[in-house]
């Protein structure tokens, strides 16, 4: 216990020294995990938040190292340290209760407010906001070479990002810079591999996927189906024209379209209607973008279990008891007060695919794991296949020959997935769950995060 307090502030002292900008504090009680948070100033007046949880459930084995999870979720401008920590996998949930499923069985868990001015990341003057999703990728870059360069401990982790929805498009170019950085000698870390959930690496074959999926699932006809095609086209040509801004305007009229002949589906899940949650979304609502942070809050308390116990929602949250526990949150800082902005200076990159560097990932021998829920939409299964099948990796047609293995959970005899593996990529067909598989497959989600990072503690489930 000595020995401990003495290391935890060692870590803040070090903290305090070398993350100008913030300071860091860390906290543990009996039984509960240890949490470092701070902020990392990644540019002159961009300030980029993150909290690390290390796990209670830690298991040395000398052949197989203990893994870290860096968290991206998507948006842009969707907050990780809000969403994917309380509402996905984090050890509490929003009514701050034990989360029995948190993935922090089996990993360290590292969550960052990633692009800056997402939720507690903020930006001094708008013009610090990214453009690109490789300026995003180097500021996560210059932040984990803050992290892993000061804390030592933190190098012996193979580090696996797990990306959701749009941040499987920083995911894979975070992945790339994060590489260069290792081989220039910058970057003390080693990448375990590279997960893409749901993730938005082609917004054209999505475009085109909407359509059909939905037709063939009852919620189009064919009238809808031609009003969809015909936009789904538009997209495509501007995008082959460069017209990468255009193309967004027009997804967000698709978007609309496919609202208006479906009566209101959900764009994360095709069994569901957008107004499930305590507040209807009209029709009008989806030209504000499907990813804005509010609908995917509203989302996921809407599939909440525990009916009558509905908990605080997450804004009152994270601008309340949370903002008070992690106490560096500057008093002007509101979690998610720029996050609008974030989306719309990406607007120019947001349709742009990403599939190129999921290729050069596999090439470079990248553990690459695709997972998909079945039910979504935005990011449907039969998008994310369209895509699959450009790659130029050498060993797709290996791959795609290859048989699917079943997945269970627990005592349960129903068929919970497919997983499909070939060297260095794997796929994961989950079944029952649309865009928020760890929210939806808590279960099988946990083994698959075992799986992806070699945890450990594999076995224990
Ligand atoms: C939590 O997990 C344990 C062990 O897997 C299980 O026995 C228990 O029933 C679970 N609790 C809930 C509330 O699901
Ligand atoms: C908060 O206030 C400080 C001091 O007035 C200022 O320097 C900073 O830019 C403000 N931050 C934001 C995000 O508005
Ligand atoms: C990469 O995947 C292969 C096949 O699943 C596995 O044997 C290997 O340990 C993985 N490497 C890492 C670093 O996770």
């Amino acid at each position: 216990m000595g020995n401990f307090h003495f290391l935890l502030l060692l870590v803040f002292f070090s903290f305090s020294c070398l993350f100008h900008g913030g300071i860091s504090r860390a906290v543990k009680s009996p039984g509960e995990s240890e949490e470092v948070w701070g902020y990392v100033e990644v540019r002159p007046k961009a300030h980029m938040f993150w909290w690390l949880y290390r796990s209670p459930y830690r298991v040395e084995q000398p052949s197989k190292p203990w893994p870290i999870i860096l968290w991206l979720q998507g948006g842009p401008g969707a907050s990780g340290v809000g969403i994917g920590n309380f509402e996905e996998i984090g050890p509490l949930n929003t009514d701050l209760k034990p989360r029995n499923t948190t993935w922090l069985k089996k990993a360290d868990l590292l969550f960052v407010d990633n692009p800056v001015g997402t939720g507690y990341s903020y930006v001094e003057d708008t013009e610090m906001l990214v453009k690109t999703d490789n300026e995003a990728a180097s500021d996560l870059t210059t932040l984990l070479m803050k992290l892993f360069n000061t804390i030592e401990s933190l190098q012996k982790s193979p580090l696996y990002i797990v990306a959701e929805s749009y941040g499987g498009k920083f995911a894979v170019t975070a992945g790339l810079s994060i590489l260069n950085a290792i081989d220039a000698g910058k970057l003390k870390l080693k990448l375990g591999g590279v997960a893409l959930g749901n993730s938005w690496i082609s917004p054209e074959d999505f475009a085109f996927s909407w359509g059909p999926l939905l037709k063939d699932v009852s919620r189009l006809d064919n009238n809808g189906l031609e009003k969809s095609n015909s936009l789904a086209e538009k997209i495509s040509q501007q995008l082959k024209d460069g017209q990468y801004t255009d193309a967004t305007d027009t997804w967000s009229r698709l978007e609309s379209v496919i609202g208006a002949n479906s009566n209101s589906v959900d764009f994360y899940n095709f069994l569901l209607d957008s107004g499930m949650g305590p507040v209807a979304l009209t029709t009008s609502a989806f030209s504000n973008g499907v990813f804005s942070v509010n609908r995917y809050s509203r989302y996921l308390s809407s599939l909440r279990v525990s009916p009558g116990n509905d908990g605080p929602d997450l804004d009152t949250l994270m601008n309340g008891v949370i903002k008070k526990k992690l106490k560096i949150i500057p008093d002007n800082v509101t979690w998610g007060g720029q996050s609008d902005f974030v989306f719309s200076y990406l607007s120019g990159d947001f349709m742009r695919p990403r599939i190129a560097e999921v290729d050069e990932l596999l090439s470079k021998g990248v553990n690459v794991t695709i997972y998909s829920g079945q039910l979504d939409v935005i990011c449907a299964t039969k998008g994310t296949q369209a895509w699959l099948d450009k790659l130029k990796w050498e060993g797709l047609k290996e791959f795609l020959s290859k048989d699917r293995n079943p997945l269970y959970c627990k005592e349960d005899q129903a068929t919970k997935g497919f997983i499909k593996s070939y060297k260095n990529l794997q796929f994961y067909w989950i079944l029952g769950a649309g865009h928020f598989v760890p929210v939806e497959q808590p279960c099988v989600a946990l083994n698959m995060a075992a799986a992806i990072t070699q945890s450990p503690a594999a076995s224990t489930s």
